[in-house]
């Protein structure tokens, strides 16, 4: 992985959204740092598998839908490394490209739904010499990308009906545009709403321990000019007390068949404090990011991360040393808690195993 600083302001393209949180330059992937944001605007470049995993790994791109797009590219991009092997070595090689992708964080569905797009594309060309594999994949990463776009613009349209003309929405970790591959998919129905005249303003936790509502979505709402207040994650209850906030609109990592939720950890927290206050609490969600096969969310895998996310951030250690630790990433919120999963297909209130199957089926 390479690093190409840039300037903030100058390098911030815009492709279906405020941010191009991933592209394709000179037969390579780049992803923006977002572990620098909002300090800086750096794109990382990667020209392997074991390169994109590890990106994916450490949190320099984030976000489920960013990291199904992500890992197709990674396909993409080992394909192409290692295009000029012969045909036995370049099947054994990427094999092993898939696997180190796999590995590379365990809850977002949506990798592991791109991955086997991948090697389903990969599988329908039979006996294909390599290169024609590697230009194959690279077109379906592409494909991959664009449609992340539309079902995101999709999403949008539907859900911006359920906002109120004007309110106040609660929203956890970051699920804009840098957490996809443009306009965002809970930050997206905010900004299709704003774009249809509502006024609306967001409220953004500052998600611990990763800050991904403070330094991501803050930064996303600012740079668009859409209205953002930042709280610290224990301030939600009290702002549904005092009636501050309309509704409530976040991702998900994964969605089981019976519509429980699995999200960034916190999530449970506020969907159980806005249903003690009778605040909507919808769930921006791409069909990619339903696992069927899983039966109910007790099963979604949660990755624990590195406990120095919680003692400290980047170089400063607040802790005491001493204490046991412990940073579950995600957590699970019971479908009952939720009002609606806003898919592309449409909004399914109240979900059930048979309502979600339902649209599928639709
Ligand atoms: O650990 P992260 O930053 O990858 O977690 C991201 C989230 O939890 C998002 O809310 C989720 O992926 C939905 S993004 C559209």
């Amino acid at each position: 992985m390479t690093n190409e600083t840039g300037d903030l302001k100058t390098t911030a393209s815009t492709e279906g959204g405020l941010v191009e949180t991933l592209r394709w330059r000179d037969q390579a992937l780049e992803l923006i740092d977002q572990r620098r944001l909002p300090g800086a605007l750096e794109y990382v470049r990667c020209e392997s598998a074991q390169a994109v995993a590890e990106a994916i790994r450490n949190m320099v791109v984030r976000g489920a839908p960013a990291i199904g797009c992500t890992a197709a590219y990674g396909v993409a991009v080992e394909a192409l490394r290692l295009q000029a092997e012969s045909p036995g070595s370049f099947a054994e090689q990427l094999h092993l490209g898939v696997k180190v992708l796999e590995a590379s964080r365990p809850t977002a569905v949506n990798l592991f739904w791109a991955l086997r797009r991948m090697q389903a594309v990969w599988a329908s060309l039979g006996q294909r010499p390599p290169t024609q594999v590697a230009e194959r994949l690279l077109s379906e990463a592409h494909a991959i990308k664009e449609e992340d776009i539309a079902v995101n613009r999709a999403m949008g349209d539907r859900g911006a009906a359920l906002l109120p003309d004007e309110g106040v929405v609660l929203t956890h970790c970051n699920a804009g545009a840098l957490a996809t591959a443009g306009h965002g998919t809970a930050l997206g129905v905010i900004r299709s709403a704003v774009d249809m005249g509502k006024r609306i303003s967001v409220v953004a936790d500052e998600t611990r321990p990763f800050l991904q509502g403070a330094r991501l979505t803050a930064w996303e709402m600012v740079q668009e000019g859409i209205p953002v207040t930042l709280i610290t994650d224990n301030m939600a209850g009290h702002l549904m007390q005092q009636g501050e906030i309309q509704a409530v609109l976040v991702g998900t990592d994964r969605v089981a068949a019976n519509g429980d939720v699995a999200n960034k950890i916190g999530t449970y927290m506020v969907a159980v404090l806005a249903h003690r206050h009778g605040i909507p609490f919808y769930v921006a969600c791409p069909l990619s990011t339903i696992d069927r096969e899983m039966a109910t969310g007790a099963d979604i895998p949660i990755e624990e991360r590195p406990l120095a996310e919680v003692v400290g951030f980047d170089h400063c250690q607040w802790a005491a040393e001493g204490a046991a630790i412990r940073n579950p990433a995600f957590d699970v919120t019971p479908a009952e808690l939720v009002t609606g999963l806003v898919t592309e297909k449409g909004v399914v209130r109240n979900p059930t195993r048979e309502r979600i199957a339902a649209l599928f089926d639709s």
